[in-house]
């Protein structure tokens, strides 16, 4: 039996002093959580006045005491009554010397699942923690108690009655949380993209009828066909798929379309009211500040819908309906396979609701076999992973980038610069293209350089004429650019050539081009590159 928590540091720097377990004075009682104690000062005075000391900053040795105080022999009783004291979010596992042979977790807010074993139990945060021990997870709700032994759990929830949750199986196979040969998750979750894509579409594409059928949106498919208003809503990489989602949905919908940084929505009035939809899109479906979002939604009367990798998490089970990715774990910090998956499953979402309303069959048709195709132009963009490290390897010593596109690749290109900042700790930036002489472009000179997405479309002219102006202030550039174009050779540095597609297609493989970069950007200096410094796969504090 043990417990352990890989700490993000809320409260008090990351020191061995407010690493978890916390425990009681005595040592007798332990655990660790997850999650924040809002009203922890004021537990601290109340228990300090009773004479408990403190050895950390941390808002949870406060619950440890606190359950301590509680403890007169029966340890669900003891975390109960703690945890009713209790204002905030937790997801936490306690054990205690004279209960050797039971653990008591809870969760409200934080994420919580329980693997049952085959004569064992399980308790995490995600399910990806114990896939190689066991496929059966219960799946905790808000204010569950529950006590584990090796054979069996109860639960119960903090008002004292009990509950019955099934073990549910998970499609995902073990082997699809170790690394397979390669050297990081990333390259590894980078390199499934063609199985990720291809995952997305199965059976959810009709081309003889040029429409998408997604069966999780079907109990709600007449509600969408009336609805104006679209919002969707999400953090980081989630966030920029969402911001492709609105090109696409403005392509080929008649939507009102808004995009919401999940964090800033939840505290604006915003104009969603009875009969807007809202999307949140999440990797995880247990981002803290989406969840909040799209409570604050539900309570407005919108239609709740979901875009989320991990079946049964907590988005998947507070929206009315949705679509899986079915892309499998992704275990690296910076989303891969999981973005283009978004992006993939966002023009579905588009395309079926648009050859509900006006989209002709033939347009439909068009974008059904752009979709399939998508796979194996993926998959001929990681054929030049070489090429794209020795072209990493040759900016290894700047310290800023800048990557620009327009349109559709205006999303490809915030995304590219998170990629980049968020692993290899340089300064990169995403702008729109037409911004740059707004401002941006008074950083380029030849220690600058600029990635620019330039595929094939409408705006193609316009990205080519930025190029020029970084290069006439000595900026280097690296192109992402449609096969064919040669013209664009003799502007950039280095250009990557991606293959052509419909127009709101190509920023797809293009965006596996800039994971690439990235990823060996970080290899080629040094950094960490699954578990990035500051960050965590799962963002479930605000
Ligand atoms: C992306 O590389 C980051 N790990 C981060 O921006 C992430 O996309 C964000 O925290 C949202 O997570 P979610 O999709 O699980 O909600």
């Amino acid at each position: 039996m043990g417990i352990g928590h890989t700490r993000w540091a809320t409260h008090g720097k990351p020191s061995e002093e407010n690493a978890h377990p916390h425990a009681n004075a005595s040592g007798t009682l332990m655990l660790v959580h997850n999650g924040i104690i809002e009203n922890y000062q004021t537990l601290r005075h109340q228990l300090a006045a009773r004479g408990y000391t403190f050895s950390s900053e941390t808002d949870t040795e406060v619950v440890a005491h606190l359950i301590d105080a509680e403890y007169d022999g029966d340890l669900v009783q003891a975390v109960k009554r703690a945890l009713r004291k209790v204002s905030g979010t937790f997801g936490l596992v306690v054990m205690h010397a004279r209960h050797p042979e039971q653990l008591v977790a809870a969760r409200r807010g934080s994420p919580m699942v329980l693997g049952v074993g085959n004569g064992e139990m399980l308790v995490a945060s995600d399910v990806a923690a114990f896939l190689r021990l066991t496929d059966k997870v219960v799946y905790l709700e808000d204010d569950d108690v529950v006590s584990i032994t090796r054979q069996e759990f109860v639960i119960d929830t903090l008002a004292d009655e009990r509950v019955e949750r099934q073990a549910q199986q998970i499609e995902w196979q073990p082997d699809a949380v170790e690394l397979n040969g390669y050297p990081h998750y990333m390259l590894k979750e980078i390199f499934e993209q063609p199985e990720a894509i291809t995952n997305a579409l199965r059976g959810r594409l009709l081309p003889g009828e040029g429409i998408a059928n997604l069966g999780g949106l079907r109990s709600v498919l007449d509600r969408l066909k009336e609805a104006h208003h679209l919002v969707i809503v999400s953090c980081g990489t989630s966030y920029y798929a969402g911001l492709y989602g609105r090109y696409v949905f403005e392509k080929l919908t008649d939507l009102i379309v808004e995009v919401e940084v999940a964090s800033e929505m939840r505290y604006r009035k915003t104009n969603i009211r009875p009969g807007s939809v809202v999307l949140a899109i999440s990797q995880s479906g247990e981002t803290a500040d989406t969840i909040a979002a799209m409570r604050e939604a539900g309570r407005k009367g919108a239609l709740l819908l979901g875009l989320v990798n991990v079946v049964g998490s907590t988005i998947s089970r507070i929206t009315e309906a949705g679509v899986y990715n079915h892309a499998g774990p992704e275990i690296g910090v910076a989303s891969t396979k999981i973005f283009t998956s978004q992006c993939c499953i966002l023009v579905m979402m588009a395309l079926l609701l648009g050859r509900c309303k006006h989209l002709s069959i033939t347009d439909g048709m068009e974008i059904v076999a752009g979709l399939e195709r998508l796979p194996e132009q993926i998959a001929a963009v990681l054929k030049q992973a070489d090429y794209i490290r020795t072209i990493a390897e040759a900016y290894a010593r700047y310290r800023n980038f800048l990557f620009i596109g327009r349109k559709y690749n205006y999303p490809i290109a915030l995304e590219g610069a998170l990629k980049l900042k968020e692993i290899s700790y340089v300064h990169a930036e995403g702008c729109a293209a037409g911004e740059m002489k707004h401002g941006f472009i008074a950083m380029i000179d030849e220690n600058f350089p600029t990635v620019c997405l330039a595929t094939k479309d409408t705006t193609y002219e316009k990205t080519l004429s930025n190029m020029l102006e970084i290069k006439s202030r000595n900026g280097k550039i690296i192109a992402v650019a449609t096969e064919g174009d040669e013209e664009i050779a003799h502007i950039a540095d280095h250009v990557i050539y991606t293959p052509p597609n419909l127009d709101f297609l190509q920023p797809i493989p293009a965006a596996v081009a800039l994971q690439l970069f990235a990823y060996y950007s970080a290899v080629a200096r040094g950094c960490e590159i699954d578990q990035p410094r500051n960050l965590a796969k799962s963002v479930t504090v605000e």
